[in-house]
This record gives structure tokens, C-alpha cells and sequence, in this order.
């Protein structure tokens, strides 16, 4: 076995960053994050001599020095930067969204606008990305984890606890991602980011409802509870020619949907409502509730009220992390003790780091990556059609 695990990161952003924390926070497994690469000399470097690791000037060489590769830079590049590794026999970490269509020629393609694209080919070309990164997987042995936090979250782990020893059956999921706006300069391009508030917030939601009832199948029957249909609408509210723009969300958005909502029938006739948008102030908005046939839960993933703090002026609270996009800070609010903790970080690098060191398959894999891909490609075709119902092509082969 080798003496530790070096982790390589591809990405110097906001996500590279969160996820070092994370790494620092790992027990019991011997991880280390030894070199980074990103779009330009001087952000690798900044980030490299943050963390005392090596910055590398081209991806290879990062995988040459690497048992892990973590995949932090944006959606376009998920499938090329994780087949890359995998390929070379490395594990790789991949952030949400798993993978997308992001144009006929990729990012190059600047006429290209996703929002009038035909979404049914789309769907073809999410799924088609989806199989190729699990049939690299597969060739190599190697693990991916794919890194949805939410099925991380303490909130849906004591959930999940309460699911398997009560023997119950969640009826109906209702659940919520949303904020003011993302801060990357990639989000609101489709060609970057695959997709707007549906693909970007509402997946972390949709994949936790996915992984509850996944677990509900596999802990009753064996056999996962897998979603079959969905029916959804996207709207770009903030380009509305009557928005009134008041300043205080973000707005810059090139051709993605700043709302969606998707109905999502499982293959149990249970259902779960999933919520997701760029049109919420206050800070974000992340919440699932179960409701199940002997018991109901809410998840508060953020904010929740472990502290309640009153602030009388602005200005005193300058230095005080509040919580994920709140703004203004005057007043009543609910600042977050342990948000990373709260957000399941920690836990998602804990359970990767053990589930690289011994060789198993982590709790968010790569078959949860791909029906959630499934699901939030497939709202898009039904969106196209203003909510017509789409079955999902799980285990058709592209
Ligand atoms: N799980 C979450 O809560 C969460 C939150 C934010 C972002 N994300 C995801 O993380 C990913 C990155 O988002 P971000 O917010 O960090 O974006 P960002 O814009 O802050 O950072 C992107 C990074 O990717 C780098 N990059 C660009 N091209 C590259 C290339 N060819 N090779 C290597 N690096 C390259 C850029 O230089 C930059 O450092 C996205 O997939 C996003 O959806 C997840």
C-alpha cells in the first residue's frame, strides 16, 4: 500500500479552495494535496504557495504527481479533465454537475446559446459524456466521487439514519437550492456551465432526494429507488422586459434560466418536488423535506439557527462571516457556527479519502452522478416542452 495519498487539483477557484479545507480536515488516512493547475500562471501560483504545494503548468504533469485528481474547474471540462486521469490510472473527484452539453464545439463555440439549443440532443450528449466517464472508471479500477455535498450534509445522513432504522417510505420530497446569483465568470454562459439555476443549484437537492430514496430501496429490497419521470419549467426572469432591477441580485447572465422547478416520479410512483433559483436574497436558501409514511423531516442544510444573533450596526459585523451570500449583515441574523460542516464538506473528503485508500465505491458514486445528469437534462426537454412529462432513458446506451 502506498505510504499516503497526494491529491492533485485541477482548478484554483472558489470550489479549489472549499475543497482544501476539506483535505485539511481528513483523519485517519494519510492525504495531502501536492500540486494544483489551473487557467493562468498567476492564480495557480497564489493558490500553490497558499497551501505550500507544487503549481503545475500543464495537467499532465499534475497527474504524473498525483494518486487523486480532484476536478474543480468548471463544467465544460469535467468529462476531459476526469477521463484524462482515470486513464491514467488515477481516482478522480469530480464537482457538480457531473458532466453536460456544453455546445457542438465546446466552449470555442461562441455563437452557440443554450437556452435555444435543441435540448433532446442535449440529453443525448449529457448521457453519452455520463457513460464515458463510467466506462473509464470501469476500465480502470479507479474510483470516482463525485462531489455532491448535500448527500454529505448532516442534515440528510440523520435523515438517512432515521430512513433505515424506522423501515419507512418517503411519499413526496420537496426541497430547495437557491441564492442571489453565483459569483464565477462562467456561470451564465451555457457553453461553461451546462446549464443555469436548474443544472447549477437545482442539482444538489434533486441528488440528495435521488440518494434518500436510493437508500430507502437498497435498505428494504436491495435494489435502489430510482427516479423514472420528470416534468419541469425554466424561466429567465431577471431578463424579463419588465424586471425592475433593484441592484441587489445578480443579473449578467448570458443564455441560462435563472428559475426551474422539476416533478420527479420514481419508479415506486412516489414523487419529489425540486426548486431551484438565482432569485433569493437573505443568503442562500438550502433546505429538503421528507415526508414520509411514519415520519417527517425537514433538512435545513443553510441557514439553520444554532446561533441567533442580533447586530445593531452594519459596520460592526465587517470581519464577522455571516453566512453563504447574505448581504447585508445589520439586524437579526443566524451566522453559521460551522458552515462548511454543515454544508457536508468535511464528510464528503473524509469518506473519498477512505473510500481511495480502500479501494471501495464512495456514498456519492458515479451511477448517483449519472441519474442525476439523467434527471436535470431530462427537465430540460421537458421544459422545452412546458412541462410535458419525459420517462428517463436510465439504462439505455447512448
Ligand atoms: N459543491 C458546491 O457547492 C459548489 C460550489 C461552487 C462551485 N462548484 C463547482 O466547482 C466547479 C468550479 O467552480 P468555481 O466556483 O470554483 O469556479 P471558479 O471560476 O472560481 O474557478 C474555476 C477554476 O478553474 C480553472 N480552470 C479553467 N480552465 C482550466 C483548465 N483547462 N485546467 C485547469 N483549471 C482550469 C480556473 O483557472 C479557475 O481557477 C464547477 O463545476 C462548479 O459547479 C461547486
Amino acid at each position: 500500500m502506498a505510504e499516503r495519498l497526494r491529491v492533485g487539483i485541477a482548478g484554483a477557484g472558489f470550489a479549489a479552495r472549499f475543497h482544501l479545507k476539506g483535505y485539511q480536515r481528513v483523519y485517519g488516512v494519510p492525504i495531502e494535496v501536492v500540486g494544483v493547475t489551473s487557467k493562468t500562471a498567476a492564480s495557480r501560483e497564489a493558490f500553490a504557495r497558499e497551501v505550500g504545494c507544487q503549481a503545475f503548468s500543464t495537467f499532465d504533469e499534475l497527474c504524473d504527481h498525483c494518486d487523486v485528481v480532484d476536478v474543480c474547474a468548471p463544467g465544460f471540462l469535467h468529462e476531459h479533465l476526469a477521463v484524462a486521469a482515470l486513464t491514467r490510472g488515477r481516482h478522480v473527484i469530480v464537482e457538480k454537475p457531473f458532466t453536460g452539453y456544453y455546445g457542438p464545439e465546446g466552449q470555442a463555440n461562441e455563437r452557440f446559446r443554450g437556452n435555444t439549443f435543441p435540448k433532446e440532443e442535449m440529453l443525448r450528449q449529457a448521457l453519452a459524456s455520463c457513460s464515458r466517464m463510467l466506462e473509464a472508471a470501469r476500465k480502470s479500477g479507479k474510483q470516482i466521487g463525485y462531489a455532491e455535498n448535500w448527500v454529505y450534509a448532516p442534515a440528510i445522513q440523520k435523515e438517512r439514519d432515521i430512513l433505515i432504522k424506522t423501515g419507512g417510505q418517503i411519499l413526496w420530497l420537496i426541497g430547495d437550492g437557491s441564492h442571489s446569483g453565483s459569483h464565477s465568470p462562467y456561470y451564465g454562459i451555457w457553453r461553461f456551465s451546462g446549464g443555469g439555476a436548474i443544472v447549477g443549484k437545482g442539482c444538489h437537492p434533486l441528488t440528495a432526494a435521488l440518494y434518500l430514496k436510493r437508500v430507502e430501496g437498497q435498505s428494504r429490497d436491495g435494489q435502489p429507488i430510482r427516479p423514472a419521470t420528470v416534468s419541469a419549467r425554466t424561466h429567465e426572469i431577471t431578463r424579463l422586459k419588465g424586471f425592475r432591477d433593484a441592484g441587489f441580485l445578480r443579473t449578467a447572465y448570458e443564455d441560462i434560466e435563472d428559475y426551474g422547478q422539476a416533478h420527479v416520479t420514481f419508479s415506486d410512483g412516489t414523487v419529489a418536488d425540486i426548486f431551484a433559483s438565482e432569485l433569493v436574497l437573505g443568503g442562500v436558501h438550502n433546505w429538503l423535506e421528507v415526508f414520509a409514511n411514519n415520519h417527517r423531516t425537514r433538512c435545513n442544510l443553510n441557514p439553520i439557527n444554532s446561533l441567533e444573533t442580533y447586530n445593531p450596526r452594519e459596520e460592526l459585523f465587517r470581519d464577522i462571516y455571516v453566512i453563504e451570500k447574505i448581504g447585508a449583515k445589520q439586524g437579526w441574523s443566524q451566522p453559521a457556527p460551522d458552515e462548511d460542516w454543515q454544508h457536508g464538506y468535511p464528510q464528503e473528503f473524509q469518506d473519498f479519502a477512505e473510500s481511495f485508500w480502500q479501494d471501495r465505491e464512495p456514498l456519492a458514486g458515479g451511477e448517483l452522478a449519472r441519474d442525476s445528469v439523467a434527471v436535470l437534462y431530462s427537465a430540460y426537454v421537458s421544459a422545452e416542452r412546458r412541462g410535458a412529462e419525459v420517462a428517463l432513458a436510465l439504462d439505455r446506451q447512448p
